[in-house]
């Protein structure tokens, strides 16, 4: 798999001192958490976003959305960081700036030992009051009829993931935007390049002059644009890159 790397990029990592990364649901496929979009496997194949990851699905029925996050929830915590996460927080070790934006919910970029991760999407593993957006301190409270109740405020609890047609943390999105002006090398991993304004983040890059990787098994609609389209897994090309990077 080493073969794989391109002697080019090597060089520019080599060279380079700003790192970013976007990182989508593919480089937590191997970890066994579902994509979205993949065919059959993805979460949406089953379900449509419309019916579960917006405000109107959970007002329309809160206990259904409660009790699919609840499931994701449960399985992104017994999942495990793959090769592809262990790799990225090696990298990060590397160099004086880098800095790691994920669409992914699941926490499994820190869990991997990665420091300066950017969730844009929110984390699954926290939990919030609807009315106030007040985060829950501690274990989330048993009840009869989920949601439960934030136990300080008293509104109905939900998870702390950005829904369709809800804002974005405006400081992430500021930060991951810089990094993204800023970098010399930047990768698009395991994502469908669909969502916006995530998506938008390797062509600011791309624009701004940044040496652009993606890795993707399949092509995106920015695989063109990338300086470097590497057709494989996370998990298989970024320890390959790193080993590259020691020869
Ligand atoms: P998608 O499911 O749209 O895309 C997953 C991408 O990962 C696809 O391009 C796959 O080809 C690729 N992939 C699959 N296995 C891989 C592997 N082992 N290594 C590398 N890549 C692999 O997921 P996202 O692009 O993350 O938003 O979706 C973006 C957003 O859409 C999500 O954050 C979520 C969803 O709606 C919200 O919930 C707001």
């Amino acid at each position: 798999m080493v073969g794989q790397i391109p002697k080019e990029l090597v060089e520019e990592l080599r060279k380079a001192k700003k790192i970013g990364v976007l990182t989508g649901a593919g480089i937590s496929a191997e970890s066994k958490i579902p994509t979205f979009r993949d065919a059959m496997t993805g979460l949406w194949a089953s379900f449509s976003p419309e019916e579960l990851a917006t405000p109107e699905a959970f007002a329309r029925n809160p206990k259904m959305v409660w009790d699919w996050y609840a499931f994701r929830r449960d399985m992104c915590a017994k999942a495990l960081p793959n090769p592809g996460h262990l790799a990225l927080a090696e990298l990060e070790k590397r160099y004086e700036q880098f800095t790691l934006t994920t669409q992914n919910v699941d926490g499994l970029h820190q869990r991997a030992g990665s420091q300066r991760v950017f969730e844009l999407h929110g984390s699954i593993a926290r939990v919030k009051c609807t009315d106030t957006g007040r985060l829950l301190e501690g274990e989330i409270p048993e009840c009869d009829e989920p949601p439960p109740l934030h136990p300080e405020t008293g509104g109905l609890l939900r998870p702390d993931v950005v829904w369709f047609g809800e804002m974005l943390p405006a400081e992430v999105l500021q930060e991951s935007a810089k990094a993204a002006r800023n970098a010399d090398v930047y990768f698009t991993i395991g994502t469908s390049a669909l969502v916006y304004p995530a998506a938008a983040l390797p062509v600011e890059a791309q624009r701004a002059g940044a040496t652009v990787v993606e890795i993707n098994p399949t092509e995106t609609p920015f695989s063109l644009l990338a300086t470097f389209s590497l057709r494989g897994k996370a998990g298989e090309i970024l320890p390959a890159l790193l080993a590259a990077l020691d020869d």
